[in-house]
């Protein structure tokens, strides 16, 4: 599919294509395995896409699971999200609707790379560095400087190891930041228990 991409197309265009060029042999017949790389239900639209089409066309259509970058995460870097919770937010839509969160909660950002990116570049660093700033910016409303936070590159070949950066998120650009990159910022401080609600649940 990635012949599909190109400098000043829309990915939304490409998607589309993707979408057509599974379903084409879909309608002409063929039993089709479409791959995808991570989860194929997990920021990647034109996965849905295809198989909301190609139901909604009258085939059988079928997404299985898989083992996202955060399933990676979560055992590259030893965290468990049941610890704190955990939320998880495409960086663009982060910024643009102020997503509301919680920072005695772990935040794993997705595309911090590619923020307000609507085309295709050839290069694996970051295609935004104006993105990022204000992504960063964004951040230090809400958590200090001196946070730690990771930036994560899972391996990508059995062969490799993870690249993770630990950086304060005061000087997160200096990190090297690509655009597989995946953004963990931990929980702040540990959460205060609500005594009314413990004491409702018996858990005194
Ligand atoms: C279009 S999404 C695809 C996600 C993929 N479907 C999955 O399940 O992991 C691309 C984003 O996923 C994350 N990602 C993909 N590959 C990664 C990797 N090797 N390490 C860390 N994050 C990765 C990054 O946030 C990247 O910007």
């Amino acid at each position: 599919m990635h012949d599909l991409y190109a400098v000043e197309k829309e990915r939304t265009q490409t998607y589309e294509e993707m979408v057509e060029r599974v379903l084409k042999p879909v309608r002409e017949g063929s039993e089709v395995c479409f791959v995808s790389y991570g989860h194929p239900g997990v920021f990647a639209q034109p996965m849905h896409e295809a198989v909301r089409r190609a139901r909604a066309e009258g085939y059988q259509a079928t997404m299985l699971p898989a083992i996202s970058a955060e399933d990676c995460l979560f055992a590259d870097l030893g965290v468990d999200p049941g610890n704190a919770g955990c939320q998880s937010f495409e960086a663009t839509d982060f910024l643009v609707y102020a997503r509301t969160f919680d920072t005695r909660s772990a935040l794993v950002l997705w595309q911090i790379g590619v923020i307000a990116e609507k085309g295709f570049k050839k290069q694996f660093d970051a295609w935004s560095l104006a993105g990022l700033e204000v992504l960063r910016d964004r951040l230090l409303e809400f958590y200090p400087a001196s946070h730690e936070v990771q930036i994560y590159d899972a391996a990508q070949y059995v062969c490799c190891d993870p690249v993770i950066a630990r950086v304060d998120l005061g000087r997160m650009l200096e990190a090297k930041i690509g655009a597989l990159s995946t953004l963990y910022v931990p929980p702040t401080a540990t959460a205060q228990p609500d005594r009314e609600m413990v004491r409702k649940l018996g858990l005194a």
